[in-house]
C-alpha cells in the first residue's frame, strides 16, 4: 500500500482515477445501554467495522451482502448523517469526518441519499411537488416561479408528466414514486448519489426501468453513485466496481466483470450462487449454496475470519487454525481485485466458483489437493470431500 487510499481505486496507474469520496478504515458503531433508571454503556454494535473504500467522480460502485451486514450504515455515514466512531472519510479533497454547521450543509447539498422504500420514504401529507421542492427551499435555492419551474423540469427528467406535480404520493404507482424519489434527491445538482437498495421494494417488470434511469441521470449529469443492494443479482449492470460486505466489514471488492467470472472469497460464491445465469442449460445445473448457521451478531463478531462459522471452503480445508485465529487482510489478488480470505487461492478454480460463473471446466480437485502444501498444510488429497454442487465435474 503506498498511500491510504489505493488499494481500492482498483483501477491501475494509467487510468489515474479521481476519487470523490474515500473512506479510511472507517468505523461506525452503536451503543448498547441497559438499566432502568441509569443508562449504562454495556457493548456495541459493530455496525461497520473497518471499511476502505473510494468512489472515483463518474464511477458506480455496488456495495453487497446480506441484510444487517451494515450496507446502509456505510452510505448513511459516507453522506455524514452520523458522526463516525472512527475513521476518515474525504469527499472532493476535503476532510469531512467531524465537519459541522455550515461546511456539513454545504457538503451536503452534494451528497444525495435515494432509498428503499418509496411508499414510507415520501411524506403522505405533501404534494409531488412539494416534495421535490423541499430541498430546494431547505437551502434557500430559487423563489416562487423559478422553483416551480425547476420541479416541473424535474419532473420531466425523470420521464413523468410535469403536470403531476400537484398530485399525492398514494396517487402514483411504485415506479413513480421512486422516479419521485429520484427528482427530489436530484434537486440540488448534487455530485453523489447514495441509492439505498432503491429497487428492492419495486416489481420486477419495474426495477429495470429505475435502473435505466439511473444510468441515463449519470450520463446526462456526471453523476458518481453507491448502489446498494442486498444481493448480486442487480449490481452486475449498473456498477463498475462492487464491493462485497459481510459483518461490518468488506471482503471482496473488484471490478464488475472480474467479481462474476472470478469470484475468489467463498462469501461472495454463496451469494452469486443465488443469482440465475440466463442460459437455461447451465442454470438448470446449477445448485445454491446455502450456508449453515446464523448470522453472527455484530455486536459479538467471531475471531479471526468473521465468516468461519458459515463458510464452506473451511470445512473443506479441514477447519484450519488460521480462520479462526487470524483475521484476514484485504490482498490484491489481481490488479484491482481485493480478497480478504487467508485461502482465496485455493478459491480459484473449484467446482464451486466454475459452477456460479456459468464456466465449464474447472480444475477438478483444485483447491483442495493444493490446500496440502499451502500454508497451514491442513488437507491432503485424501481428506478430500465431494464437492458441495452437483452438475459440474
Ligand atoms: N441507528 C442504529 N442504532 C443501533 N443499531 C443500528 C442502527 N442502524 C443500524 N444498526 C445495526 O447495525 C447493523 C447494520 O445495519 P445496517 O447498516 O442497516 O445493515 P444493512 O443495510 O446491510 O441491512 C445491524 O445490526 C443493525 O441492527
Ligand atoms: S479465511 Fe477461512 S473462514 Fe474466512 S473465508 Fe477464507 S477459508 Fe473461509
Ligand atoms: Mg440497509
Amino acid at each position: 500500500m503506498t498511500a491510504p487510499f489505493d488499494p481500492q481505486l482498483g483501477a491501475g496507474p494509467s487510468a489515474a482515477p479521481q476519487p470523490l469520496i474515500q473512506v479510511e478504515d472507517l468505523k461506525m458503531y452503536f451503543p448498547i445501554t441497559s438499566g432502568v433508571l441509569i443508562n449504562r454503556h454495556v457493548g456495541d454494535v459493530h455496525a461497520v467495522d473497518g471499511v476502505s473504500l473510494a468512489i472515483n467522480k463518474g464511477e458506480t460502485v455496488g456495495l453487497v451482502g446480506e441484510s444487517g451486514c451494515g450496507k446502509s450504515t456505510v452510505g448513511r455515514t459516507l453522506l455524514r448523517l452520523y458522526r463516525p466512531t472512527a475513521g476518515r472519510i474525504i469527499f472532493d479533497g476535503q476532510d469531512i469526518t467531524l465537519a459541522e454547521g455550515s461546511t456539513l450543509r454545504a457538503v451536503r447539498r452534494r451528497m444525495q441519499m435515494i432509498f428503499q422504500d418509496p411508499y414510507s420514504s415520501l411524506n403522505p401529507r405533501m404534494t409531488a411537488a412539494g416534495i421535490i421542492s423541499e430541498p430546494l427551499e431547505i437551502h434557500g435555492v430559487g423563489v416562487g416561479r423559478e422553483r416551480r419551474e425547476r420541479v416541473r423540469a424535474l419532473l420531466a427528467t425523470v420521464g413523468m408528466d410535469p403536470d403531476y406535480g400537484d398530485r399525492y404520493p398514494h396517487e402514483f404507482s411504485g415506479g413513480q414514486r421512486q422516479r419521485i424519489g429520484v427528482a427530489r434527491a436530484l434537486a440540488l445538482h448534487p455530485d453523489l448519489i447514495v441509492a439505498d437498495e432503491p429497487i428492492s421494494a419495486l416489481d420486477v417488470s419495474i426495477q429495470a426501468q429505475v435502473i435505466n434511469l439511473l444510468e441515463r441521470l449519470q450520463g446526462e449529469f456526471g453523476l458518481t453513485y453507491l448502489f446498494i443492494a442486498h444481493d448480486l443479482s442487480v449490481v452486475r449492470h449498473i456498477s463498475d466496481r462492487i464491493a462485497v460486505m459481510y459483518l461490518g466489514k468488506i471482503v471482496e471488492m473488484a471490478g464488475s466483470r472480474d467479481l462474476y467470472e472470478r469470484p475468489l472469497h467463498p462469501y461472495s460464491i454463496a451469494l452469486l450462487s443465488a443469482v440465475p445465469i440466463p442460459d437455461p442449460k447451465v442454470e438448470g445445473r446449477r445448485r445454491r449454496i446455502i450456508l449453515t448457521g446464523d448470522v453472527p451478531s455484530p455486536s459479538n463478531p467471531p475471531s479471526g475470519c468473521r465468516f468461519h462459522t458459515r463458510c464452506w471452503l473451511r470445512e473443506r480445508l479441514s477447519n484450519p487454525e488460521p480462520c479462526v485465529a487470524e483475521e484476514p487482510a484485504l490482498r490484491e489478488m489481481a490488479t484491482g481485485h481485493w480478497v480478504a480470505c487467508h485461502f482465496a487461492e485455493e478459491v480459484d478454480g473449484t467446482a464451486e466458483q466454475v459452477q456460479v460463473t456459468g464456466r465449464r471446466g474447472g480444475v477438478a480437485g483444485k483447491g483442495l489437493a493444493a490446500a496440502g502444501a499451502g500454508a497451514t498444510g491442513a488437507a491432503d488429497a485424501g481428506r478430500i470431500q465431494p464437492v458441495l454442487i452437483d452438475g459440474v465435474s
